[in-house]
């Protein structure tokens, strides 16, 4: 096949914004230099398959936005993550590509934008009857949703990825702290924030990938444990990407361990439930918390999340016995079949 990898490059600077590295063989290699970007990972895997890929790129200019509507490629591999530096555009894309009849792997339109905005994402998921921590939403003094929250409580954005607007200041103790934080965010994105109970416990991702039946890859963990006493554990700016930092030294992902395999089921189940219930496609990821006392808690849905070998989806991945080029076959492939019928 003729599979276009699609990203954007508005903003992107020469230095590879970072991730957490990953301790197992397949990446050890890599360490050394620049780790490949996700699209040239991808690129890779698409010529070893046997495909002829070609990149198309989006620069927030009309000019490559015509030039993706007239492309000949039999599959647009989407990567791409904003529209002209606006990630809450992202949807647009696939939206655009459905107006032209342009195929592309991942969500469609429904599935980023429910996931994208976490407040309505919640209600849905508590319908379908998993839970989520209490919260309300907030913009500009003006309280637009609320259950009765409690403290300790974390406040982020309605709608932002990457653990923006998240850091070591976010976990708020008291009114006062939670008035600093709301005017911080306020100040600094002008953006609806939600305010959400704090909930301790372990940090368990769910990879998940295919759609008929979608399949739950083995849950990742991010050890959060070894973080100082003094700092909240959550998976905020410094722990995701800041490689100097103290945060993001001590944690690290693996292959969850010392899950019972009720527990491990539920929690599968729980993202698969997810994943259905906010229309996600081909792949995704599902970022849960397991409270002490065994309760699951949905915290957010990402879709087509981030592909790089070093990410927790091809740790997941990994961890269902498929090397890095069959997650992306299997991405192709589960793509490709949606338009068949
Ligand atoms: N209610 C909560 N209770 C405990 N920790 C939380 C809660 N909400 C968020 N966190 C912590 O903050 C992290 C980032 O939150 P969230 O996943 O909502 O942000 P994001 O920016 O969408 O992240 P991503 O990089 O996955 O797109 C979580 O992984 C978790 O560690
Ligand atoms: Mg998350």
């Amino acid at each position: 096949m003729k599979i276009g990898v699609l990203y954007e490059v508005w903003g992107e600077t020469e230095s590879y914004p970072g991730a957490k590295e990953v301790d197992d063989d397949t990446t050890r290699r890599r360490r050394r230099r620049r780790p490949k970007l996700d699209r040239e990972e991808v690129f890779d895997a698409l010529t070893k398959l046997g495909h002829e890929p070609s990149y198309i790129e989006l620069d927030g200019r009309d000019a490559t936005l015509f030039a993706l509507a007239r492309t000949k490629v039999d599959l647009v591999f989407n990567l791409a993550e904003s529209y002209a530096g606006d990630d809450t555009k992202d949807l647009n894309i696939p939206a655009f590509m459905d107006l032209v009849g342009v195929k592309y792997t991942g969500s469609g339109p429904h599935g980023l934008l429910l996931a994208q905005d976490k407040a309505l994402a919640k209600k849905i998921v508590e319908f379908h009857g998993l839970k989520t921590p209490f919260s309300a939403v907030s913009h500009r003094g003006r309280l637009d949703y609320s259950h009765d929250v409690k403290f300790p409580l974390i406040v982020k954005p309605v709608s932002e990825d990457g653990s923006i607007g998240i850091d070591v200041g976010s976990v708020v103790d008291s009114v006062k702290e939670l008035m600093e934080r709301i005017h911080h965010l306020h100040e600094e994105l002008d953006v609806p924030i939600l305010i959400e109970e704090y909930i301790e416990g372990r940090e368990i991702y769910a990879a998940i990938l295919g759609n008929r039946p979608p399949e739950a890859l083995p849950l990742v963990e991010l050890d959060l444990s070894k973080l100082p006493a003094d700092t909240p554990r959550i998976a905020g700016r410094e722990v995701k990407f800041d490689k100097e930092s103290e945060e993001y030294k001590l944690t690290k992902s693996a292959l969850a361990k010392d899950l019972d395999e009720e527990t491990a089921e539920k929690l599968q189940e729980a993202a698969k439930t997810t994943y259905r219930a906010l229309k996600l496609r081909d792949y995704g990821r599902i970022d849960m918390r397991l409270a002490k006392d065994g309760t699951i808690y949905v915290l957010e849905a990402n879709p087509n999340p981030w592909l790089s070998s070093q990410a927790e989806f091809a740790m997941a991945a990994r961890g269902s016995e498929r090397t890095y080029n069959e997650m992306i076959k299997k991405i192709v492939e589960v793509a490709a079949a949606r338009y068949e019928d």
